[in-house]
């Protein structure tokens, strides 16, 4: 029997053309002790791929060599085992690529509950949720009665943010770039405002929502949201970065904030990426589905069909084009 894996073959300069892929068609393989076969089920694409794909070997993780398989997280379940701790029938979560089965001896292999969705775990209990989780309690502490401004709020991650914020009492500034979102964000999310941050006058409506200041600032995008949020901070503020979709494609990057502002607002700005975490992921995993049991959470996905499906589905994510988890299903 065989089955179809994607490989990165060439490295982006700007935005994914479907030449950086090829599509490799390869037998089962047999397995050694303590290895087991993965039939994955659902592939998750998420913007920090195309930064996999560069050649950069200064960043948190090592990027993706010519020729292997594209990596990308994914869910499936055990079809063979020669592993006591993953028997046959495990539902496991984990970097297995874009690939329909995966080979692993277990090692970052994380165990789910078989009876969840995969939409819940793609888009809640897996990567946005312990993003979310983790930059909001973790890097921006926040404290009830503060405002939070958050960019992609309509994205996976920020969608998630901006209702744990409001939970805790905050007010909420989402930021999203269609008035779709923005509908969304505002009357299924309830969040207290919803700023397109492509309107020309963006920056007063973003004063007239934040009349007492921004205290926390969830930062996905970079682009030209964020010199009106920084503008808008109140001192001793703290700024979560999370991302910089904005900046990925580019060969140059942008200008950031002031430093002087920094000064002068005495802020505080820590990037942090998950890879650093992910020892914690049983920890906010529990924390999440508890939420997501209460009805605390509401997520949406966005699911393509068929592993040829993923390349250029990753663009979409560029393109604001996903509402949503962005999910492969297989
Ligand atoms: N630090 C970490 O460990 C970690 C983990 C997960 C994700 N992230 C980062 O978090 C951010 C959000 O990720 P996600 O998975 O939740 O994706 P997402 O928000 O579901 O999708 C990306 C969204 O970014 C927005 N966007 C794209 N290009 C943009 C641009 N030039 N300017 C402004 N907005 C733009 C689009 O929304 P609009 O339609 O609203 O423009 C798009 O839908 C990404 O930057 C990602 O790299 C970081």
């Amino acid at each position: 029997m065989t089955y179809q894996a994607i490989k990165l073959v060439k490295r982006p300069t700007e935005a994914i053309t479907p030449d950086l892929f090829e599509t490799t068609s390869q037998a089962l393989p047999t397995l050694k002790d303590d290895e087991l076969l993965v039939k994955l089920t659902h592939l998750s694409l998420d913007p920090a791929m195309r930064g996999w794909m560069s050649a950069d070997e200064n960043s948190y993780i090592p990027p993706v060599q010519l020729g292997d398989t594209m990596r990308a997280s994914g869910i499936g379940f055990v079809e063979q085992s020669n592993n006591e701790q993953f028997p046959v029938g495990t539902r496991v979560m984990g970097l297995m690529g874009l690939t329909e089965y995966a080979v692993s001896n277990g090692s970052g292999l994380n165990k789910l509950p078989a009876e969840l969705p995969a939409e819940a775990v793609l888009s809640v209990i897996a990567l946005p949720g312990i993003t979310a989780y983790h930059g909001l309690f973790e890097v921006l502490k926040p404290e009830s009665g503060q405002t939070i401004a958050i960019t992609a709020a309509a994205g996976s991650v920020g969608s998630l943010v901006g209702q744990m914020a409001k939970n805790k009492g905050l007010t909420v500034i989402g930021i999203a770039g269609s008035k779709e979102k923005c509908a969304w964000l505002k009357d299924e999310l309830n969040f207290d405002h919803a700023l397109n941050y492509k309107d020309a006058d963006f920056a007063d409506q973003l004063n007239a929502a934040a009349k007492d200041g921004i205290d926390l600032f969830f930062e996905n995008t970079g682009g030209i949201a964020q010199q009106p949020i920084f503008e808008a901070m109140n001192p001793h503020g703290r700024i979560a970065v999370c991302g910089m979709i904005a900046e990925y494609n580019k060969t140059e990057a942008s200008p950031g904030p002031s430093w002087v502002g920094i000064i002068k607002r005495r802020l505080t700005i820590q990037g942090f990426t998950m890879p650093d975490h992910w020892h914690r992921i049983p920890e906010y995993g529990q924390a999440l589905g508890a939420m997501l049991s209460k009805g605390e959470l509401t997520y949406r996905a966005h699911v393509l069909n068929g592993l040829d499906q993923a390349p250029d589905g990753i663009n979409l994510l560029f393109r604001g084009e996903n509402k949503g988890k962005l999910i492969v299903a297989l």
